[in-house]
């Protein structure tokens, strides 16, 4: 590996300065062909949209090495149809798929020596974003806007490997029934902020979120999906609005079914039948799954698999994901993109 002076493996998820980033800016109606920089730092008017009515959104993937030092990442495509998704529900400029991919590619090309080693569980965390800017005082979309993705070398989320962790139900909501809950805007993640904080306090690594309607269905877990295994065998993940599709959660669907012949669903699943289910994790980009030891409900306090201990269905469903993800295990079509 080249001149970088990492500890790869005691890496966290933690923000280091890496040498280049790329932005793009977006004016009179059309995005300019973006560039890589050097200097971490934006300089946009006080305001900007993006400051006070939060017209901003993001994404989150990561380039991983492979055994034979390829570099690759991982269904870069589906995050970039997230990302315009997000942007056209706050009256931003798409971004063509290619020109997200192209930048994603620039980034980690211009930071190659930053990409941990395989083997180190650790990889490059890719963040893009985008944001509104220019001189606008009233609540109306920015006249222009800037598309910067920068890139972090991340430890591998469990150190000593997967580990269950609690969870307490949340009295907040992240997201209303018909809000924007379904795509990646900071709003969603300010609002997330103080129930995390409360669940924290009680000693629990996180909260999960109910559906914003009854309050009666799982939502999210924190910033994950989840998903939970039946005693038959089935991988079983809600559906609504108001859930950020995981590209992880789709990826583990596809894996449960294609890889490990089990049946999938999509569908409500209520707070109070959490019985069905025999192990339960949650999924997103940064741990790929967090199994889920308990769930904390009303002072009821419901244990899945074991606090202590991985399931088996997890266990399998991680390392096979995690496997197509360092090309240790032959990934479907089109999910990996290498870079070069
Ligand atoms: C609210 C929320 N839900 C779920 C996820 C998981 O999504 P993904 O698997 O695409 O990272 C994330 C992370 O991006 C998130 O922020």
């Amino acid at each position: 590996m080249g001149s970088v002076n990492i500890d790869w493996k005691n890496l966290r998820f933690e923000y280091i300065k890496t040498d280049y980033r790329y932005v793009s800016r977006y004016k009179d109606g059309s995005w300019d062909e973006g560039k890589l920089v050097e200097d971490n730092k934006l300089c946009i008017s006080e305001a900007s949209t993006a400051l006070h009515y939060g017209q901003q959104c993001f994404e989150g993937l990561k380039a991983y090495h492979t055994k034979e030092g390829k570099i690759q990442l991982f269904r870069p495509d589906e995050n970039a149809k997230r990302m315009n998704k997000s942007l056209k529900r706050l009256l931003m400029p798409e971004i063509p798929e290619e020109k997200f991919i192209d930048a994603c590619m620039q980034v980690v090309k211009a930071n190659e020596e930053y990409v941990p080693p395989y083997g180190s569980g650790a990889t490059l965390y890719l963040r893009p974003f985008a944001i509104g800017v220019g001189d606008n005082v009233g609540v109306k979309p920015a006249p222009e806007y800037l598309f910067c993705v920068f890139c972090v070398p991340v430890g591998p989320y469990f150190k000593g490997g997967l580990k269950p962790v609690n969870f307490t139900v949340a009295e907040h909501d992240r997201a209303a029934p018909k809000g924007t809950g379904g795509v990646k805007v900071g709003g969603n993640y300010a609002a997330s902020l103080l129930p995390h904080e409360i669940a924290v306090e009680k000693g629990y690594a996180d909260c999960i979120y109910l559906d914003p309607s009854t309050h009666t269905k799982i939502e999210e877990v924190g910033a994950a999906n989840f998903f939970g295994i039946t005693k038959d065998d089935k991988f079983i993940t809600p559906k609504s609005e108001s859930i950020l599709p995981s590209i992880t959660k789709y990826s583990l669907m596809h894996v449960a079914k294609e890889y490990l012949g089990m049946e999938v669903e999509e569908r409500d699943v209520y707070i109070d039948k959490l019985d069905e289910f025999k192990e339960a994790g949650a999924c997103g980009t940064a741990a790929v799954i967090t199994p889920i030891g308990g769930i904390e409900y009303n002072g009821d306090f419901h244990v899945f698999y074991s606090e202590e201990e991985v399931g088996p269905v997890t266990r399998k469903l991680y390392d096979t994901l995690t496997g197509i993800q360092f090309g240790d295990v032959e990934a479907p079509k089109g999910w990996i993109k290498e870079v070069k």
